[in-house]
């Protein structure tokens, strides 16, 4: 039986995890600066790191305290180490080095995409290999093959902005605040989808890279044409038109990665299909995947909303791969901001 700490600081929100098991959650905190940078539109990584440094210590503690033990329970510390952030990551990696160092336990570096995969494994323990899983978030969109456990190839990925990072983008030049997502996919609701025919081509050299600057753009050039762009501020009502808009663009973004998806799952012949990463939260898109599971008789997996967006319950679960087989790092483990899963 063994006790994982697992610490995720790699954007912006601050969280820690006790994870027992491989799948038990004993605990799961999540401090998160949206707040503090929705006046901006974006995450401004000055202003993430130093409140990485202020919640970090709290955030642990409360971990630890809410899952009923003490830091001598524990049998390793698990931490993202990038992608990232550096600045971020630091703090987060500092704060892994310090426990494993005071209570003689493993340190395990976590890529944060493996740590988004393995977040559909904490509810669904028993996933059949081979699979192929989304990972949609603010700043990744990929598509991986998983021949079996803790091996992940690369399909497919952005060309340009993420998943995520389009509907930040589209909800900020409406004016609609930020997160996007959530504020899309709730506008979305009762809008006529089929409003604006948005369509995202694919790639002319068969691959199934995603792209989604060029969505965004039109986007923009509509809501210019038509007097729409920053007309819906916050808090206000907003008008049809503008929900007809995102609901259109929601439609065209989340097409193109089911339909990647499927065209990965019939290339590879693979029946197990899995959906992570905060996007992973989007109601249309959940909807598609599990039609696409029942028409095609894929088993379909996504974790609770709780765990598809950054939290630290995903980088303990990934850790205990790396721990089950004695892969640890020491002291000298750095961030690593690029690192390629
Ligand atoms: O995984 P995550 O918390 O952070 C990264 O690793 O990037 O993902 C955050 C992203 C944001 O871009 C946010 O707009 C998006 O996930 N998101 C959503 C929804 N909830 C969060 N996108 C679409 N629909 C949602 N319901
Ligand atoms: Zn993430």
């Amino acid at each position: 039986m063994a006790t994982i700490l697992g610490i995720e600081s790699s954007c912006d929100e601050t969280a820690a995890a006790v994870v027992r098991n491989r799948s038990q959650v004993l605990s799961s905190v999540i401090a998160t600066q949206i707040d503090i940078h929705a006046k901006y539109g974006g995450v401004v990584p000055e202003l993430a790191s130093r409140q990485h440094v202020e919640a970090i210590g709290p955030v642990i503690e409360q971990a630890i305290e809410t899952a009923g033990i003490g830091f001598g329970d524990l049998d390793a510390v698990a931490v993202t180490s990038g992608p990232g952030l550096v600045g971020s990551l630091l703090v987060g990696l500092n704060a892994a080095k310090a426990i494993a160092w005071q209570s003689q336990i493993p340190l395990v570096g976590v890529n944060h995409l493996e740590g988004h995969v393995r977040s559909v494994f904490i509810e669904n323990p028993g996933i059949d290999f081979p699979a192929v899983a989304l990972v949609v978030s603010g700043g990744h969109t990929s598509l991986f093959l998983l021949p079996e456990e803790g091996v992940y190839y690369t399909l497919a990925k952005t060309r340009d902005d993420a998943a995520g990072e389009a509907f930040d983008k589209v909800a900020k030049l409406l004016g609609l605040g930020y997160p996007g997502g959530p504020v899309i996919d709730r506008l979305a609701v009762g809008a006529d989808e089929t409003a604006v025919p948005f369509t995202i081509a694919w790639m002319k050299d068969r691959s199934l890279d995603f792209s989604f600057s060029g969505l965004k753009t039109a986007v923009r050039r509509f809501a210019k044409n038509h007097d729409m762009d920053h007309q819906s501020a916050t808090g206000g009502e907003v008008s049809e038109e503008v929900r007809n808009l995102v609901a259109s663009f929601q439609k065209a973004a989340v097409d193109a990665l089911i339909s990647r998806t499927l065209k990965a799952m019939k290339r590879e012949q693979v029946g197990s299909v899995l959906l992570a990463g905060g996007v992973a939260c989007n109601t249309r898109l959940r909807r598609g995947f599990e039609a696409m599971g029942k028409k095609h008789r894929y088993k379909v997996f996504m974790p609770s909303p709780q765990y598809t967006t950054d939290n630290a319950a995903m980088i303990a679960a990934a850790g205990f791969l790396h721990f089950e087989s004695g892969r640890f790092d020491g002291p000298d483990l750095n961030a690593d901001p690029n690192w390629k899963l």
